[in-house]
């Protein structure tokens, strides 16, 4: 089969100009659909493509005298050369092909286009489709398709689970421009466009990669992306002014501190021309921010905004901002609240290259949280979702936990905004109101080692989420079959296998960890293994209230923190009756005996004993699954699964344990099965 990249601005004349372009004739002869390709392909934009396959004997022959080849394997790999048939001896090397051989082709409008219609082409390939039925038209829901790093100068990762970085080591760059180049490969094959580089809480040497100390490394880290379409951007400090310009305020108001930034800026762009922006967590976590100088966010963003828009650049804003010095014994302070609070009320301040990067749910990345109600609240704000890779709070890639259910019940949550159908996938792709910079960020989950990711099967989520943000109607058991036969390959049980076994690992790992959507529940500071009280009297704002009556927040109006009004009538009414909240999410939104009976019948205390028992069994069987695919892929990657499924087993029986036992010695109440509680 012939495989022709054709960029179509090297055939379409004037480019750009839908209506008057002009196909050459040995196109049209032998490529009877050219037209309308080429129309659906100027209809997908910038990064999208055309994929056509047909087979051998439907197209006509000749074209001698355009030098075109019949046959195949021609490559037109320079897309900046301007209506450029293939040259002699590029025709001469394929000519061990046939005249009647079935063609392919991959049409794009720009280089973009053609990278990701390749990597498409590969992933088809890889899923063992055939060539010459495919049809493929293509472009991104999503115009950001973004990784986070929260990887820190020091080497360490911030929630890294995968080894140390492979971005620097003592406080420098490490300069594995191999390594950085597979990664770079590795992210465009699903998608991603933009990377940032350094963690969101900036420390002292990273305040410094916006100046001429680092920026040399910096920018050789951006040639590399740039190869594979990928715009770097930077974590900044918000008090740089004052830690890396010697200024006395950090105040976004000050013209000093104004110009600081667009000086700063003018030469960031001097090294990259194509620089993508900052990202900024502020007055969040300790971090500095704009209320030091009783300013606001968008006085904040909109001053880094200001420095940026000459050059073309974003600010990405995080909306992580809350109080985490809280007296756990004030019970009127809902830190689910704060994220709403402080921004929705900016609602149309913020300059038109700022983006909000707002976390999925209202807490921080828990196994079970609602959707935020910040999506659909900003309406005339660019917004980005900001979803976890690393898995902080799902099992730190020592548990397998395939995340793409839970993105995609996120993806689909009808916030039901104006009293329409409003889910958060077409506000985070800004298709709803037409904003044009939007997106999904995720905070990668990679590191130095060998594997990548840690655990192997974490894989899956970082090919899901390229997937997703692509296109966010993708079924998770669509990506998690592909991910499996592009690692494993073709053996059918192989893939079966694993593909069950990832949809399966959420609703596993939920089952043994907190319960019906109370999260936390975790040992502190490093977020690993059961700990029931270890958030509960600390000032984080993260607790469950149980008692020896009964467990849950009470965010309701009528008589908890009124959360459940920062929603849409719809969701806001569902949320807000026992009647009506769902079982997984009950004890977000309500506090309840442990009597109190679910939909499902049973009541929660029971309903905790049987998911605790299930949830440790299950994780067990994980490991007899596992181990019917022995011999059947190679030692290496059979035994790191394997090793890490034996550790999770055994973790999972002390999650079971410890919230078993919590609970039984908090309410008195016996499992009706009579089994073991200690
Ligand atoms: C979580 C995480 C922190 C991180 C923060 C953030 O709280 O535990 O390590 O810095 O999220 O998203 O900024």
């Amino acid at each position: 089969t012939g495989i022709w990249l054709i960029p179509l601005h090297t055939i379409v004349t004037p480019a750009n100009v839908p209506d008057t372009y002009e196909l050459p004739e040995w196109l049209t002869s032998m490529y009877p659909q050219a037209h309308d390709d080429v129309q659906q392909c100027m209809a997908q934009g910038e990064e999208g493509y055309v994929l056509r396959a047909w087979p051998a004997g439907n197209q006509s022959t000749s074209n001698s005298h355009t030098g075109y080849p019949h046959s195949t394997a021609t490559l037109i790999s320079d897309t900046s050369s301007d209506d450029r048939h293939p040259t002699a001896s590029e025709s001469s090397s394929t000519t061990n092909t046939t005249s009647n051989g079935s063609r392919l082709i991959i049409l794009a409008s720009s280089p973009e286009g053609v990278l990701y219609g390749t990597f498409h082409l590969l992933r088809h390939m890889g899923t063992g489709q055939p060539l010459d039925q495919l049809t493929a038209i293509s472009r991104p829901a999503n115009r950001l398709r973004m990784i986070d790093h929260w990887d820190n100068a020091d080497g360490s990762i911030e929630r890294g689970y995968a080894g140390q970085s492979f971005l620097y080591e003592n406080n420098a760059f490490t300069r594995d421009w191999d390594r950085l180049h597979d990664y770079a490969r590795l992210l465009a094959s699903t998608g991603f466009n933009a990377l940032s580089i350094n963690n969101v809480n900036v420390h002292a040497t990273e305040t410094l990669f916006i100046t001429d100390a680092f920026l040399p490394d910096v920018a050789e880290i951006a040639n590399i992306l740039r190869k594979y379409a990928i715009r770097l951007y930077l974590s900044v400090n918000f008090a740089a002014p004052m830690e890396a310009g010697g200024l006395s305020t950090a105040d976004p108001l000050d013209e000093a501190v104004r110009r600081w930034w667009q000086e700063a800026a003018a030469n960031v762009y001097r090294y990259m021309p194509d620089f993508g922006g900052f990202l900024v967590k502020a007055d969040s976590e300790n971090r500095p921010g704009p209320f030091t100088y009783g300013r606001d966010h968008a006085d904040g963003a909109n001053m880094l905004a200001a420095a940026l828009e000459p050059h073309g650049g974003q600010v990405i804003w995080r909306c992580f901002v809350y109080n985490c010095k809280q007296d756990w014994r004030d019970r009127t302070t809902d830190r689910a609240r704060a994220a709403y609070d402080h921004f929705q009320p900016l609602d149309g301040k913020f300059a038109d290259n700022v983006m909000l990067q707002i976390k999925n749910g209202p807490l921080d990345f828990q196994v079970r949280e609602p959707v935020s109600p910040l999506f659909g609240a900003m309406q005339q704000t660019h917004q980005l979702l900001e979803f976890q890779i690393t898995q902080e709070y799902t099992g730190q890639q020592r548990h397998v936990c395939y995340l793409v259910p839970q993105w995609k019940e996120i993806l689909d949550f009808d916030t039901a905004v104006n009293d329409r159908f409003a889910p958060v996938k077409q506000i985070a792709s800004g298709s709803i109101w037409q904003r044009e910079w939007n997106g999904i960020a995720a905070v990668g989950n990679v590191g130095a080692d060998g594997n990548w990711t840690g655990h192997l099967l974490a894989q899956a989520n970082w090919y899901g989420l390229g997937r997703l943000a692509w296109e966010p109607d993708t079924r998770a058991e669509t990506i998690a079959r592909e991910w499996a036969m592009l690692v494993f390959g073709m053996d059918t049980e192989v893939v079966e296998t694993i593909t069950t076994m990832l949809l399966d690992s959420l609703s596993i790992y939920e089952n043994y960890t907190s319960p019906l959507g109370i999260g936390w529940m975790v040992n502190p500071n490093h977020h690993y293994g059961p700990n029931v009280d270890g958030y509960e009297y600390s000032p984080w704002g993260t607790y469950h209230y149980a008692d020896h009556m009964g467990i849950g927040v009470d965010r309701t109006i009528a008589t908890g923190t009124g959360y459940t009004a920062q929603y849409a009538p719809i969701n806001r009414d569902r949320y807000d009756s026992l009647e009506s909240c769902p079982d997984e999410l009950l004890l977000f939104f309500h506090h309840v005996p442990y009597t109190h009976v679910l939909h499902s019948g049973k009541t929660v205390i029971q309903h905790i004993y049987d998911t605790h028992f299930e949830g440790a069994e299950q994780a067990a069987e994980l490991i007899a699954r596992w181990q019917t695919l022995e011999g059947r892929m190679a030692l290496g990657l059979y035994t790191q699964v394997a090793e890490r499924l034996a550790e999770q087993a055994e973790h999972a029986k002390e999650w079971r344990d410890v919230i078993n036992s919590y609970f039984y010695r908090k309410s008195g109440i016996a499992d009706v099965q009579g089994r073991v509680i200690y």
